[in-house]
């Protein structure tokens, strides 16, 4: 506590902590009464803009009150002590086997998957395995192994890039078009390779909000198997897309159901209505993970195999997207789809009937709209996407 005097009429506003000031890049020398802490971060955070109004990262700001007890309640569980925390890892596994049931997975024995910070961190696990498999397979064949390629969208997210960075794999990027903002089978075809460790097909890409053809990908890709005896695998990056296409889009192919397509990131902090930072990586098959990237942990004795990239993680958001998955149900997640939905339409025809605007996406796919200038010469030209997650 302060031994201020002034605390004792005003113990915030009053007191010392807002008339000193207190040193911003060094560790004070003194501590500070709670109340006043927060007050001076509290309002610090004032002049920054409302999550409600994110418009650039899209994720869900606002959780059932319920919810928001469980994830406080919550807040102090480090998920790697499963030992100690035997109902975070169950509730873990449960939306894992959720999630695999929604992406189609042939065999649920044989699926797995991990929660992960948020799809950055689940592209990065796909990467390695995909990278890894290569490897050894090539390595087994007596094949040169050290000219890994991905082949992707120019458009991928961010992340994909700095995958192929970070692990050493050479881009292939497929250019967009001024008329088209996917990729075709055609392009694939034309990049892949030996060398090729995985395509990535995107279901709701990070510019546009569209689709990649994924189950057209999938079919070359089944009939270059079988023709060439190339075996490249599919990832889906279903960021946005992946929990979308399953409530309103029942009908279309693009993940376990399909047989290239092996290993699948979402973001639960996306369309998973959790707030951040939780992301899931799912693989078809267990067995697609080579062992050698599985490590063995031991906290208190529990021996628990791990393929993660961090260890001490909060494990609320687990919680959270358990608590959404039981409380709305299939129903729940279609009926706040689909009303996000109408309003990306509702949107999209607004603005087109402003004449100034050519609509890319009207909410056809993920629930956004996204436009681009029409008259160019005027502007410099910007895509603009609005997402009301
Ligand atoms: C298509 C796509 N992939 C990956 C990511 C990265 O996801 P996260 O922010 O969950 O790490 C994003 C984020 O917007 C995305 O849109």
């Amino acid at each position: 506590m302060s031994d201020d005097t002034t605390s004792v009429v005003t113990p915030t506003f009053g007191s010392r902590y807002m008339t000193e000031p207190i040193p911003k890049n060094k560790l004070p020398e003194e501590p500070m009464d709670p109340k006043a802490a927060y007050q001076l971060i509290h309002d610090e955070l004032q002049t920054q803009g409302n999550p409600t109004l994110n418009m650039a990262s899209f994720v869900t700001t606002v959780m059932d009150e319920e919810c928001d007890r469980l994830i406080s309640e919550n807040l102090g569980v480090n998920y790697i002590d499963t030992e100690v925390y035997r109902a975070n890892l169950e509730i873990q596994n449960r939306c894992v086997a959720i999630l695999n049931d929604l992406c189609g997975a042939p065999d649920p024995k044989k699926a797995w998957g991990t929660e992960c910070v948020g799809s950055s961190e689940a592209v990065m696990l796909a990467i390695l395995t995909h990278k890894r498999t290569w490897q050894e397979k090539r390595k087994a064949e007596g094949k040169p192994y050290d000219r890994p390629n991905i082949v992707m969208g120019n458009d991928v997210h961010l992340v994909w890039n700095k995958g192929a960075v970070y692990f050493e794999i050479e881009q292939r990027l497929i250019p967009l078009h001024p008329d088209r903002f996917t990729i075709s089978v055609d392009e694939v075809l034309a990049q892949v390779d030996e060398n090729t460790i995985c395509v990535v097909g995107v279901l709701g890409t990070s510019y546009t909000f569209q689709y990649d053809p994924i189950e057209e990908i999938n079919d070359a890709l089944v009939s270059l198997k079988r023709d060439q005896g190339l075996d490249i695998p599919l990832h889906v990056d279903g960021a946005s897309g992946a929990f979308i296409a399953p409530f309103l889009n029942p009908e279309l192919k693009w993940d376990f159901r399909l047989e290239q397509v092996k290993t699948i990131n979402i973001s639960g902090h996306k369309y998973g209505l959790v707030y951040p930072g939780i992301g899931w990586a799912l693989w078809r098959d267990a067995d697609d993970i080579p062992k050698s990237l599985i490590t063995e942990t031991n906290v208190l004795g529990f021996v628990e195999k791990s393929f993660s990239l961090n260890f001490s993680r909060g494990g609320a958001m687990i919680l959270a997207q358990y608590y959404n998955f039981i409380r709305l149900g299939r129903k729940g997640y279609a009926q706040i789809q689909k009303t996000m939905r109408d309003n990306a339409r509702y949107l999209a025809k607004a603005v087109d009937a402003m004449g100034r605007f050519n609509v890319i996406n009207d909410g056809t796919y993920t629930p956004s709209c996204c436009v681009s200038l029409k008259d160019e010469t005027r502007y410099k030209h910007f895509t603009t996407v609005f997402n009301n997650c």
